[in-house]
């Protein structure tokens, strides 16, 4: 990650944010202080910290509330991997083992719920109410996604599902970020309509791509495990245009009727879903929403921050974790 170009503006900054993410454990049980601590030594990319510092910074927002908004945000983030790992039963995370992997669903239940209590009290210290609605209401958004994609009937193939869910998932966080950089510096409403544009359009992208690594990913460098998403009954863009050319393809036929549940035929259509050109087709959509993120980058007035903003856009669709 060191040779990654957007980081480098914000690297003392994130350093920042992981002190005041590591300072929420301080007051807890033993034992979920060492969850805690668990979870954050497993690092991750920080990507959604470093897209509001870059945001903040360019528009001159003070420090102290981009660190307290990343803290917020990323806490968040864990959270709903602490919860979403559970849910798909996932035993690997950023090549780490998880947490329902050494414990018990309500123990895993529970430190998520902490989590997202101690995210919360983050916005909280923000002093900004408009802030804080909005991290909550972006909270509540996440939350229904994952219920509505859980009631869903699984192996269901539609676009517009397809958008919906990725957009609840993950980026509303973006979106938020974004956004939430922005209101907290001293841009007029247009900016932040901008800024807001920018994180809704480079989250989509990210998820796409995430998605896209769910087939074609090489499992060590992912740290997390792949071919998971058709295994768990979730249909996403690279199976939607494998669907849209192989109509007939008996496995993808099979999905809404419970064919995802065969884990012989899902290993089989994962293999000919990476042999066919639907990542590919996938990718051209991601970079869609990049090259419209981008767009949005044009017109502001050239800094390293600004720079930093398109190189971690075109990141996001180069990535390979
Ligand atoms: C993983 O997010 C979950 C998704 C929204 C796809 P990241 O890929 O940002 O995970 P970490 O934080 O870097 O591990
Ligand atoms: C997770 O999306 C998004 C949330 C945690 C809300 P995924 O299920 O695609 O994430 P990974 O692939 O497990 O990281
Ligand atoms: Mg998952
Ligand atoms: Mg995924």
């Amino acid at each position: 990650m060191n040779a990654v170009t957007f980081l480098s503006p914000v690297t003392e900054e994130i350093k920042l944010v992981e002190e005041r993410m590591r300072a929420q454990a301080d007051e807890s049980h033993p034992d979920l202080r060492a969850a805690l601590e668990h979870l954050l030594a497993a690092g991750g990319k920080r990507i959604r910290p470093t897209l509001g510092l870059l945001v903040g910074n360019m528009l001159g927002a003070p420090l102290d509330k981009l660190v307290t908004l990343g803290a917020a945000v990323e806490l968040l983030h864990t959270a709903t991997l602490v919860h979403d790992d559970l849910i798909d039963g996932a035993l690997l995370r950023r090549g780490m083992a998880t947490l329902n992997a050494r414990w018990s669903p309500p123990a895993t239940v529970l430190t998520g719920d902490y989590l997202f209590a101690r995210a919360a009290i983050l916005a909280a210290e923000t002093d900004h109410l408009p802030l804080m609605k909005l991290f909550s209401e972006t909270l509540a958004i996440i939350v229904n996604g994952e219920l509505t994609q859980m009631f869903t009937s699984r192996g269901l193939i539609s676009r517009d599902n397809y958008y919906k869910r990725i957009y609840a998932k993950t980026a509303s966080l973006f979106e938020m970020t974004s956004r939430a950089a922005a209101m907290v510096s001293p841009s007029d409403d247009a900016t932040i309509e901008s800024m807001r544009d920018f994180g809704y359009q480079i989250g989509v992208a990210f998820q796409i791509v995430d998605d896209i690594l769910d087939f074609t990913g090489d499992q060590a460098s992912v740290g997390k495990p792949l071919g998971s998403d058709l295994h768990n009954g979730l249909a996403t863009l690279p199976s939607i245009y494998y669907a849209e050319a192989n109509p007939n393809d008996p496995d993808i036929l099979s999905l809404p009727n419970g064919g995802w549940t065969n884990n012989d035929n899902m290993t089989r259509l994962v293999d000919n879903i990476r042999a066919s050109d639907a990542t590919k087709k996938a990718m051209l959509e991601a970079e869609q929403h990049i090259d419209r993120a981008l767009v949005i980058l044009d017109p502001m007035e050239p800094c390293a921050e600004r720079d930093a903003l398109e190189n971690l856009a075109k990141y996001i669709v180069n990535r390979k974790v």
